[in-house]
């Protein structure tokens, strides 16, 4: 069992108990799912019931419940959902106030007791807590990044599929930028097995789905009351698989910048392999001339709350 991996799950809510779920169903590794005291309690119910479930579904892996530090020492990945979700009528910038305190509780611990973790945060405002998170352990830029691009395309890669009536399983689709509604979808590199997808979809459609993907998550936040948790746990389960398996993956990830796109010392949303270096490389794409000016919005929306955290 030495070689057992471990993952750390920093938040125990909604999207902390569905990644808790995911990452034994598949056998990633043993899980510690770590809250404050005040739910040490129900992380620990909510870890019982999950291996409780693996003695259905057949899976082996230990889930931990904590309120400890301590038993996260020695993490290969930590997934940061410490945070409080969005309610209807607020956007992701509005809880920025609340966060970053939690962000940066969260950092300082890691910083003691999981060094070497590849770290996936994806308490929001996204971009913001990311780089905060870095700010504050000072960590390898390989080593953090931030989920939001490989959900904020599953839900474009949805709608496509759905307009154009073909599987979803054919449609391939990135969305870019900040995790806000002023978030980029690539439509010059969005195809159908390889056919352009604007083959497929009227102009006018085509800019109706930028805009519900755009505005994705509040969708489900004024349906439900709270955050969407499902996606959200699988696509930052494909991250961790990426790193864990060191699959050389290509995903949109909130990654560091250091002049890729023109950007400096900044987290957005770009194309990024991830292997077992961690984002081993991020690809810079050739966008269009209204593809660099939707970036340049969007990176400077994400700037703008870097730097209320910066002042705060
Ligand atoms: N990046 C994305 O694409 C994306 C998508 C959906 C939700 N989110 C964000 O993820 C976060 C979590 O969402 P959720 O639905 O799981 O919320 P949730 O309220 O169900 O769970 C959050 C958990 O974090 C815990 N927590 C608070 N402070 C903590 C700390 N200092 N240390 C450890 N745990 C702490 C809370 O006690 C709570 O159990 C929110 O900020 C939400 O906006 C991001």
């Amino acid at each position: 069992m030495a070689n057992r991996k471990k993952i750390g799950l920093i938040g125990a809510g909604n999207i902390g108990g569905e990644l808790a779920r995911l990452c034994a169903n598949a056998e990633l590794g043993d899980v510690v799912l770590f809250d404050i005291p005040a739910k040490e309690n129900f992380a620990k119910g909510k870890a019982l019931d999950l291996e409780q479930n693996g003695s259905v579904l057949g899976y082996d892996a230990k889930i931990t419940g904590s309120g400890n530090w301590a038993d996260l020492e020695g993490a290969d990945v930590l997934i940061v959902t410490a945070g409080i979700p969005r309610k209807p009528g607020q956007s992701r910038d509005d809880l920025v106030a609340v966060n970053l305190p939690i962000i940066r509780d969260v950092a300082q611990n890691a910083k003691k007791h999981c060094p070497s973790a590849f770290v996936i945060v994806i308490s929001n405002p996204l971009d913001a807590m990311v780089y905060e998170y870095k700010r504050v352990t000072g960590c390898p830029k390989g080593m953090i990044v931030g989920m939001a691009g490989v959900l904020d395309s599953a839900r474009f890669q949805l709608f496509l599929a759905r307009e154009a009536g073909v599987s979803i399983k054919d449609v391939r689709a990135m969305v870019l930028g900040g995790h806000g509604d002023d978030m980029v979808p690539v439509l010059s590199m969005c195809t159908i097995n390889s056919i352009p997808a604007t083959n497929f979809i009227p102009v006018e459609r085509m800019n109706a789905i930028i805009d519900r993907t755009r505005k994705g998550g509040g969708e489900i936040v004024n349906l439900m009351g709270t955050s969407a948790y499902y996606a959200p746990a699988s696509s930052a389960v494909a991250m961790a698989t990426a790193y864990l398996h060191d699959q050389k993956r290509l995903l949109p990830c909130a990654a560091y910048l250091e002049g890729e796109y023109g950007y400096q010392d900044l987290f957005i949303g770009v194309p990024a392999i991830i292997g077992g270096k961690g984002v081993e490389k991020i690809v810079e794409l050739p966008l269009t001339a209204e593809e660099k000016g939707m970036l340049a919005k969007s990176a400077k929306s994400v700037q703008s709350v870097v730097d209320v955290c910066k002042k705060s």
